[in-house]
């Protein structure tokens, strides 16, 4: 397991994401637990991306459970079709919130946020956790991050 990870600064967005994925492949590897895997995922994509606030909400019965995550406390449950955590879930795809005080659903767990992505993962096609991301600032997410998050997404599925 490589337990240092190289993030180049001055990169652009896209390529921290090239760099990041193999990297975060070879780090779960060896690791079959989803929790610690998730906690890693969360760690790199903070520590590449200094994201305000990045982890996942894990459906446990007819709820979405906050799971490993950095950045601010959070809302601890999130109601199906609630929020846009709730939203990706029903809708079963990434919903890309460019400015949260514009989204009816969306729920403040912290004042700070003002954009957010979220991106579902799936196991036998049925949604089994989201990896919700913030900003503090608007219109920070595009498809360039939904298209890598998906693919990190779905290292997280492969080890299921
Ligand atoms: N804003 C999210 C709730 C979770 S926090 O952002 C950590 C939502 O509307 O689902």
């Amino acid at each position: 397991m490589s337990e240092q990870l190289f993030v180049n600064k001055h990169a652009s967005r896209k390529e921290k994401y090239q760099t990041l994925i193999p990297q975060l492949k070879a780090l779960l590897d060896n690791e079959s637990d989803t929790i610690a895997n998730m906690a890693n995922t969360v760690a790199a994509l903070k520590q590449t991306f200094n994201f305000y606030w990045v982890g996942f909400y894990i459906v446990k019965r007819n709820e979405l459970v906050v799971g490993p995550f950095q950045g601010t406390i959070a809302c601890s449950r999130i109601s199906w079709g609630k929020g846009v955590c709730g939203t990706a879930w029903k809708e079963k795809r990434t919903v890309i919130v460019p400015n949260v005080n514009l989204f009816a659903e969306h729920i403040a767990c912290d004042s700070a946020s003002l954009s957010e992505i979220v991106v579902p993962i799936f196991y036998k096609n049925e949604v089994i956790a989201v990896l919700d991301i913030d900003s503090q600032y608007e219109k920070y997410f595009d498809e360039t991050d939904a298209e890598f998050l998906g693919l990190i997404a779905d290292i997280i599925k492969n080890k299921l």
